[in-house]
């Protein structure tokens, strides 16, 4: 049976509906497509020679098999799952597992398919006190996945720390060694050194694939399949959707028409992007787009040394609960953005709304409709009203959700994202401006090495009471 496809739909970016002050007009999208197709052609070739490892996650069978060959022994002793890790190597794991598992799958035994599934992105305390309450009695029951490239993410090396402690006291070096899989970096990193040095088994970030374009690599395939995803079915939409975005023909390429409209609009002032899913299931993975579309496009400098201070801003918003929240600043603030929904043709379960009270007949036309009639239908009136007030809208229609589509999802993103970067004129696929924060957090830790940089970092960390209130 063919499987559904995702699909993207531009005509609310047109001047036909929009207007000219605002749309593209058929000229300008030719003229677009021009400037595009030698971009999609270098993407390519970038790809042909080795340059962009990711391009080729959804052909590499030895990675599913070393990730289901892990899985499969240790499923069965396995009722938690934690991923310890932050940004590229958290937020994959969250949108899967939003998108592919039931809602209520860490409460409910009889909706879940494999453990419990938690991540941990973040070292704030009641939080992570909270779980380890929590499970500090299940330990052996519970897998720790730490993910970490580096080994040197002061966030995850400390989480990864406490827990370490803890298994170490409550079940000793075996049992720290069994609850604890780290996926790192082949050969080198400090978790590569703990990892080989305490005997852990491992998974590999592979080489030369960033964290934010690594879902599709054992840092988001592990926990998917742990948790009762078909990581098969969602590498093969990843591959389908390959075949889609690096065709050279800019109309028949999904990836190029959304990067080219991007660019587009914020050379046109719109320099904000919302993307605004009307599911549930889709909402963690416009988390993990905004990752992807800032840590990516936001540079300072082009390919050739200039300063261009450039990126698209990504925005997320929920449909419908957001339009009660943000849709009055995108429909009456400036005309400075870009909108694109999501939209599910079929849920994967819908109910009736039950009929209206006697005393409230105004409520009647509810009364008898499916839930999902009413959030498509808030999708296309939301997106009417933006139209109607100018602002260009793009839609990625989902006939459902499933491991397929958002396997096509994941890989229409990054792709999208690398074309864009290309037209920008940028390195895509470095991050150097995080680099600061790490460091002066290393020296406001008393890291050795990092003594110049404390010193001057003091003024800002220790607060002016003149400008205290
Ligand atoms: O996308 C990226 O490269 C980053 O978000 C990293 O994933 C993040 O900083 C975590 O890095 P590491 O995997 O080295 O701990």
């Amino acid at each position: 049976m063919a499987q559904s496809q995702i699909r993207l739909y531009y005509k609310n970016v047109t001047s036909e509906v929009i207007g000219e002050e605002n749309g593209i007009t058929a000229g300008q999208l030719e003229s677009l497509a021009k400037e595009t197709i030698p971009v999609i052609s270098q993407v390519n070739k970038e790809r042909r020679g080795g340059k962009t490892p990711y391009r080729d996650l959804p052909y590499n069978a030895k990675i599913a098999a070393s990730v289901k060959k892990l899985a499969d022994r240790i499923k069965e002793q396995c009722e938690n799952f934690v991923v310890l890790g932050i940004g590229g190597s958290a937020l994959g794991n969250t949108a899967l597992q939003t998108a592919l598992n039931p809602y209520m799958h860490n409460l409910d035994g009889a909706q879940r398919r494999g453990p419990r599934f938690f991540v941990f992105d973040n070292v704030d305390p009641p939080q992570f006190a909270s779980f380890l309450d929590w499970v500090g009695d299940k330990l052996d029951k519970t897998i720790f996945n730490v993910i970490s490239k580096s080994g040197q993410t002061a966030e995850t090396a400390a989480q990864f720390m406490i827990v370490r402690k803890l298994l170490l006291d409550k079940l000793g070096p075996t049992g720290f060694r069994n609850q604890v899989i780290a996926t790192t970096d082949p050969k080198a990193g400090t978790l590569r050194k703990i990892a080989d040095e305490a005997d852990l088994r491992c998974l590999e970030v592979p080489e030369g694939v960033g964290g934010r374009f690594s879902v599709l690599s054992a840092v988001g395939l592990f926990s998917a399949y742990m948790c009762g995803i078909d990581i098969d079915l969602l590498l093969a939409g990843a591959r389908d959707m390959d075949t889609k975005v690096s065709c050279e023909d800019f109309h028949k390429n999904p990836a190029a028409i959304n990067a080219a409209i991007h660019y587009y609009f914020y050379n046109r002032g719109k320099k904000i992007s919302v993307m605004m899913p009307y599911s549930y299931a889709l909402k963690d993975l416009s988390d993990w787009y905004r990752q992807l579309w800032a840590e990516s496009l936001g540079k300072a400098k082009d390919l050739g040394g200039k300063e261009v201070h450039i990126g698209p801003t990504p925005i997320k918003a929920l449909g419908a609960t957001d339009q009660h929240s943000q849709v009055q600043l995108y429909r009456e603030g400036p005309n400075d953005k870009i909108f694109t929904f999501l939209q599910v043709n079929n849920f994967n379960g819908d109910i009736k709304i039950g009929p209206a009270p006697e005393c409230a007949a105004e409520l009647g036309f509810l009364a008898g409709a499916e839930l999902s009639k009413l959030l498509n239908s808030e999708k296309k009136a939301t997106e009417y009203a933006l139209a109607a007030d100018k602002r260009p809208c793009l839609t990625i229609i989902f006939d459902e959700v499933s491991a397929y589509t958002v396997g096509q999802f994941i890989y229409l993103y990054e792709v999208t994202t690398s074309i864009a970067g290309a037209l920008f004129g940028i390195n895509t696929y470095d991050q150097p401006a995080v680099e600061l924060g790490k460091e002066a957090t290393f020296a406001l830790m008393g890291k050795s090495g990092y003594e110049k940089l404390a010193k001057q970092i003091r003024p800002f960390a220790e607060m002016d009471k003149n400008f205290l209130i």
